[in-house]
C-alpha cells in the first residue's frame, strides 16, 4: 500500500485530498462526513460578517448538460453565497467538526472573509480559538461585486497590494499557518500569488471559479436567478494547471494547493505532479455526493500501487522538467499525416478542419496530400477512430 501522507506547511496531512470550502463543507454534519469518507482536510464554508452574503438565493443551482455528468463534460452554475451562520455560531459548529476530525486523524481549515481589516482580524483569531489547524483567506468568491467593499472576494483578491496588506494583517495576529485562494477571475493569479507569498501566507490554493453569466434564449433571462453565477468544471482544471505550473516555477516560498475542476484521481494527479503536495475538490463532490471521496483516494492508491510507487509524495513534481517552453517548442522538425483506410470511417471530419486543404477524396478514398500538409497533427487528434497518425519524417 502506497503512503498518501503528505505535508503541507509543516502540517501532516493523511492524504493530499482536502474537500474545498462549500456546499459539502456546509455545517459540522457534513464536514464529519466528509471526514468519514477519507477527506484528510475540510475547510469550511466562509464565514463572514456580510449578512447578504449569509442569505442564500433560491434556487441557487444550475447544472449545464446535466445529461453529461457522469463523463465530465459539464457546468456547474451556482450562487451559492458563503456560511449561512452567523461567526459566532459558525465557529461554535467548526469546533463540533475540529474534534471529530482529531480522532480520524483529519484536519479543519477555517475558510473566512472580512470587509475590513479589523474584520479580517476578529474572524482570524476567532476561528483560531476553535483549534483549527489552518485558515484560509477566501480572496476569490465570485460573488462579490466593487461596491460591496474592496476587501473582500474576487475584487480584492484581484488586487496584489491589497492581498499582500491582508495577508501581513492575518499572519500577524494568528500562529496557524495561512493559505490564499486565489480568483482567477480578471486577476493575474501568478502576481497575487507572488504578493501574498511576500507578505508571509503559507499557502496558495490556485485556483477558485470564474464568474459567468447563463443566458436563455427562450425567456430571454439568465437562467434560473436571473443574474450573474459563480461558474465551474471539470473543463476547468487545465487552466488551473496552468497558473500551479507558473506559481511553483516562479519560486514561491509557498505551498500551492491544487485545485479548480478536479474531476477524479488522473486530476490530482496532474496537480501532484506539477509541484502540489495536496489538491482541493468541491464541485465532483456536489455532482457524485460525498463517496466521490473515497472512490478517488482509492483510486489514486491504486494507480500508484500499480506502478511501484511507495509514497505519493515520488510524483510530486516529476512532470515539471517535462514542460516546454515557447521559445524551445519545435518549430523545426517535419511530420506529416497518414490515413490508415482499415479504420477511416469517411466522416470527413478531418477534412472539414484542414485549412490547408490537404485532405481531400481522391480515386473515392480520403487521401492526405502530402505536399499541402503541414504536420499541424488536428486530423490525428479530431478522428473518431483514430485512423490518422502523424509521422516525423525529418
Ligand atoms: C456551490 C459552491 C459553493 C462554494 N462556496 C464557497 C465558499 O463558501 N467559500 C469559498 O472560498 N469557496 C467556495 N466555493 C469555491 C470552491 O471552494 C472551489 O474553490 C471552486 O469551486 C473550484 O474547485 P472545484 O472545481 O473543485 O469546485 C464554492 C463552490 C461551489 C461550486
Amino acid at each position: 500500500m502506497p503512503d498518501l501522507s503528505v505535508e503541507l506547511a509543516g502540517v501532516k496531512l493523511k492524504n493530499p485530498l482536502m474537500v474545498a470550502a462549500g456546499t459539502p463543507t456546509i455545517n459540522s454534519k457534513a464536514m464529519i462526513k466528509c471526514i468519514k469518507y477519507g477527506a484528510a482536510a475540510v475547510v469550511s464554508k466562509t464565514i463572514t460578517y456580510a449578512k447578504l452574503h449569509r442569505l442564500q438565493p433560491r434556487p441557487r443551482f444550475y447544472v449545464v448538460h446535466p445529461e453529461s455528468v457522469d463523463s465530465g463534460f459539464y457546468s456547474l452554475y451556482s450562487v451559492e453565497l458563503m456560511s449561512e451562520l452567523p461567526p459566532e455560531e459558525a465557529v461554535e459548529d467548526l469546533s463540533i467538526a475540529v474534534k471529530y476530525a482529531r480522532r480520524y486523524d483529519a484536519i479543519v481549515v477555517a475558510s473566512i472573509a472580512g470587509r475590513s481589516m479589523d474584520e479580517w482580524v476578529k474572524l482570524s483569531s476567532t476561528v483560531e480559538d476553535a483549534g483549527v489547524s489552518m485558515i484560509e483567506l477566501n480572496l476569490s468568491c465570485p460573488h462579490v461585486e466593487a461596491e460591496e467593499g474592496s476587501l473582500m472576494g474576487k475584487i480584492a483578491g484581484s488586487d496584489p497590494y491589497i492581498v499582500g496588506k491582508i495577508v501581513s494583517t492575518v499572519k500577524s495576529t494568528v500562529e496557524v499557518p495561512i493559505a490564499v485562494k486565489l480568483t482567477p477571475h480578471g486577476a493575474d493569479p501568478l502576481a497575487v500569488a507572488l504578493a501574498a507569498d511576500k507578505a508571509g501566507a503559507d499557502i496558495v490554493v490556485a485556483t477558485a471559479r470564474f464568474q459567468g453569466l447563463v443566458v436563455d434564449i427562450d425567456s430571454m433571462r439568465p437562467v434560473v436567478w436571473g443574474g450573474l453565477g459563480g461558474y465551474g468544471g471539470p473543463w476547468m482544471s487545465p487552466i488551473s494547471c496552468s497558473w500551479v505550473y507558473r506559481i511553483v516555477k516562479s519560486g514561491v516560498r509557498a505551498c500551492v494547493v491544487g485545485s479548480g475542476g478536479i474531476a477524479g484521481y488522473e486530476d490530482i494527479l496532474r496537480f501532484l505532479m506539477l509541484g502540489c503536495r495536496s489538491v482541493q475538490i468541491c464541485t465532483a463532490i456536489i455532482m457524485h455526493g460525498f463517496q466521490f471521496i473515497a472512490r478517488t483516494l482509492k483510486a489514486l492508491d491504486n494507480w500508484l500501487a500499480d506502478r511501484g510507487f511507495s509514497s505519493v509524495n515520488d510524483v510530486v513534481g516529476v512532470a515539471l522538467p517535462n514542460i516546454v517552453s515557447f521559445e524551445e517548442l519545435d518549430r523545426v522538425s517535419v511530420y506529416k499525416s497518414g490515413i490508415d483506410r482499415g479504420k477511416c470511417i469517411s466522416c470527413m471530419r478531418c477534412s472539414r478542419s484542414c485549412f490547408y486543404e490537404a485532405i481531400k477524396i481522391m480515386d473515392g478514398e480520403v487521401t492526405v496530400d502530402q505536399e499541402l500538409c503541414t504536420g499541424c497533427g488536428l486530423c490525428a487528434s479530431i478522428c473518431p477512430s483514430k485512423a490518422i497518425t502523424l509521422r516525423r519524417i525529418g
